[in-house]
């Protein structure tokens, strides 16, 4: 089960250990729920994928978590930002990000945003049949046009994005002509951009994507005289979040669409794209542990119900995809795990559960549970229900622990009425 945990995390005696931290420790100087970071794990993984890619570019998936201290640090990793909202830019701006390191998304930008993506020299992602007038009006320059090729990805339905009847991307038809218009406004096209859905489970459908796409640059340059210099893969390499769970490495991952895309290109004799891509989950999905204090415990007929002080509100992702977590008791980890428990959160809703059966020393109020592989889409899609601030975060490195995020407080929530 360790080995769903960050690269940092250790067990000593009887205790859970991340970057050289006690989880302990932790909870009681920062509170729970917390989202603890292992800085370690980001390094090695940004690093990981930018040498899988040689002389491509790893744009950060921002979405997945938009935080300053965290952008930071993938920025020092050479890692670029993909941002799809006003608000996640400025994440990304105060973080030192500029230019050419930023690619701005959305299916729906609006002008103010445009024109903010402007001003930074960003590369837009057009995703509207008339976002070229839109985005020549605001001053952009540099712009890359996202096409759906049809591709069903095998994840949940939800974050399936490559497939016909999409709401993201246009159909190639469609692709081809904005691409024109947006040529005929002066706009630099650098080139295509796909995005064939999150958390994927094999390389079949981006390889799948990639064969299509270098198509489509083929019909582009036989109709328009255009050659696409970039492809940018867009995100989508899994993580496990669960023992059950078994998903290829991300880094693997990248070797092979960089390779896809070099014999796809060749063989519709267009020159090798450069190559991009957009990890989120992958960069900083592993890196994140959610620890929970556990309150009540009940005991009923068929099930056990474990309470935690967080649920929905820090993570929706099992409301949401289904998605499967674990947990780890982390001050009680010598202890033979043996009462299966359902984790329940604190919110006012039956389908508030986050764990629907783990294996655990059988729990007791006042517990720490540590959950694996939440560092990613958790504290991003966190919301204020039932009137709960949103956690912290910390980064840890070496025995040291960093707030890059601080709880939110009642007042906090209070201050927005009027
Ligand atoms: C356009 C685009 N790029 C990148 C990502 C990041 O994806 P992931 O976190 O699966 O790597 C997403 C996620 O939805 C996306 O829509």
């Amino acid at each position: 089960m360790l080995d769903l945990f960050p690269a940092s995390a250790r067990i000593d005696g009887n205790e859970l250990l991340i970057g050289g931290m006690r989880a302990v420790e932790l909870a009681e100087k920062f509170g729970t729920p917390l989202v603890v970071y292992c800085e370690e794990t980001i390094r090695s993984r940004a690093q990981a994928l930018r040498g899988a890619i040689g002389n491509g570019r790893v744009v950060f998936g921002t979405k997945a978590f938009p935080n300053v201290a965290l952008l930071r640090l993938l920025r020092e990793q050479g890692i670029g930002a993909d941002v799809a909202s006003a608000g996640e830019l400025a994440f990304a701006r105060a973080a030192g990000f500029t230019g050419a390191e930023l690619v701005v998304h959305g299916n729906n930008k609006d002008e103010a945003f445009l024109r903010e993506a402007a001003r930074d020299g960003a590369t837009v992602v057009l995703d509207a049949p008339d976002e070229a007038g839109l985005a020549a009006a605001a001053g952009v320059a540099r712009a890359l046009v996202r096409v759906t090729l049809g591709v069903d990805a095998d994840t949940h339905e939800a974050i399936r994005t490559g497939h016909h009847g999409s709401k993201f991307g246009l159909p190639t038809g469609q692709a081809r002509a904005l691409v024109h218009d947006a040529l005929e406004r002066g706009i630099d096209v650098l080139g295509l951009h796909v995005h064939v859905g999150s958390q994927l489970a094999d390389f079949d459908a981006q390889a799948e994507t990639i064969v299509r796409l270098a198509a489509f640059a083929a019909s582009c340059r036989d109709e328009l005289g255009w050659v696409a210099r970039v492809a940018d893969l867009g995100g989508g390499f899994g993580i496990r979040h669960h023992p059950d769970e078994h998903v290829p490495d991300a880094a693997d991952l990248a070797r092979s669409a960089a390779e896809t895309a070099r014999i796809a290109f060749a063989e519709a004799g267009l020159p090798e794209p450069e190559l991009w891509l957009e990890p989120g989950r992958s960069l900083v999905g592993q890196a994140g542990v959610t620890l929970y204090r556990v309150g009540a415990v009940k005991r009923l007929p068929g099930r056990t119900w474990v309470a935690i002080d967080g649920g929905m509100s820090d993570n929706p992702r099992p409301q949401l995809y289904d998605a499967r977590y674990t947990a780890l008791s982390a001050a009680r980890t010598a202890e033979p795990a043996d009462e299966t428990v359902s984790v329940a959160g604190m919110h006012c809703e039956s389908g508030d559960v986050l764990i629907d059966d783990v294996a655990l020393p059988s729990p007791r109020r006042g517990d720490l549970l540590a959950v694996p592989a939440t560092g990613a889409y958790t504290l991003a899609m966190a919301s204020n229900y039932n009137g709960v601030g949103r956690p912290a975060a910390v980064l840890v490195n070496n025995g040291e622990a960093k707030l890059i995020r601080r709880r939110e407080t009642i007042d906090d929530l209070l201050c927005l009425e009027s």
